[in-house]
């Protein structure tokens, strides 16, 4: 059973030129239990999608349903089933970390001692106890996200979306939410999530709807979708620029594709099917031509790689700083 279903999502937006189209024709069908991600880069339309399945705007047409609830004709239902974090994330700046729980506990009729225990159950979950008397307006990029994440969960929805739930972290940081993120839905909660980074989709999602241009573009799972993409590409980094001649050659026998080069020829790439093995087999001719290397690897398609294979356009910002702002 699908329990989110949009279908033909309209939404726009007046703007300075006109108006935006930040939904044209928007369709998605997320099944029970499964984590379905959203990847697209900035103004694709993501957050706009969360929103209106969050109940936080309205679409100018189409349909959102959630759990079989019409999410424009019955929105308090909605959200009594739904925990969401996002990037226009509503914590109160002066409230502790643990008053911010409480308080959300308090806004879904938890009753005091509820929201307490609620509160102080997350805090520990989010390993935030040492930041939960501080004043949320002092914490770091990364508290600031486990708190939102914390405060998405105090009802345990039945129905998650996250916006971006790992931008701004370095890497650390995201490893850990992403496995806050891999026990959450362990439990069978359905979960929607945004990303620009296909890596995350790749760790998280059973299937990504990749969307541009406010309608979906491609979707499947992470393999199939890579598949479509193309397998990896090989990238070396030479020694010596006087090689690249010979190196490009090497490349261009074990390449699915087109040698690219760094515009001083030392890094030199190719697209191939199997990534592993043309590595070893390229690796093993420069080295009987003794070719001297600084860098070797293999590469997974990117976020730009897939969108230059399946637009053919790069993935560039669609919305400037003001636009953002507001969005947020
Ligand atoms: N409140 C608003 N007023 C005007 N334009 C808006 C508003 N919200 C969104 N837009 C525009 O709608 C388009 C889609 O925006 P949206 O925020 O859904 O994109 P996104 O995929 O979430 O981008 P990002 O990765 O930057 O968060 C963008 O062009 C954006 O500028
Ligand atoms: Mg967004």
């Amino acid at each position: 059973m699908n329990i989110i279903e949009t279908s033909a999502l309209v939404k726009t937006y007046k703007a300075k030129g006109g108006r935006i189209h930040a939904l044209d024709g928007f369709d998605l069908a997320v099944a029970e239990g499964s984590v379905e991600a959203l990847l697209g880069p900035n103004g694709a339309g993501k957050t706009t999608v969360v929103k209106i399945l969050a109940t936080l705007a309205r679409p100018d047409a189409g349909t959102a349903v959630v759990d079989g609830i019409d999410a424009l004709r019955d929105p308090k239902a909605v959200r009594r089933i739904i925990g969401v974090s996002g990037q226009y994330a509503a914590v109160d700046e002066n409230l502790t970390g643990f008053e911010n729980l409480e308080m959300v506990g308090r806004l879904y009729h938890l009753g005091v001692r509820r929201a307490r225990e609620r509160a102080a159950e997350l805090i520990d979950l989010f390993e935030l106890t040492e930041a939960q008397n501080r004043p949320v307006k002092g914490f770091s990029g990364g508290m600031r996200r486990r708190i939102d994440l914390a405060g998405a969960l105090v009802i345990r929805p039945r129905v998650l979306f996250l916006d971006e739930p790992t931008t701004g972290l370095d890497p650390r940081s995201r490893m850990a939410m992403w496995e806050v993120i891999h026990n959450l839905v362990a439990d069978g909660t359905t979960l929607l999530l945004t990303t620009q980074y296909l890596e995350e989709a790749d760790q998280l999602a059973d299937h990504i709807s990749v969307i541009d241009g406010g309608r979906v573009i491609a979707d499947g799972t992470a393999d199939a979708l890579k598949a479509q993409i193309g397998g990896h590409r090989v990238e070396v980094t030479l020694v010596h620029a006087a090689d690249a001649g010979r190196v490009q050659g090497i490349l261009a026998r074990h390449g699915a594709g087109q040698v690219t080069s760094s515009s001083e020829g030392r890094s030199l790439g190719v697209r191939v099917d199997n990534g592993p093995a043309a590595l070893q087999s390229v690796l093993g001719e420069l080295n009987s031509s003794g070719i001297a290397l600084h860098d070797a690897g293999i590469r997974r398609p990117t976020l730009d790689d897939v969108f230059l294979k399946l637009t053919g356009h790069k993935a560039e910002a669609g919305a400037d700083d003001d636009e953002l702002q507001e969005a947020r």
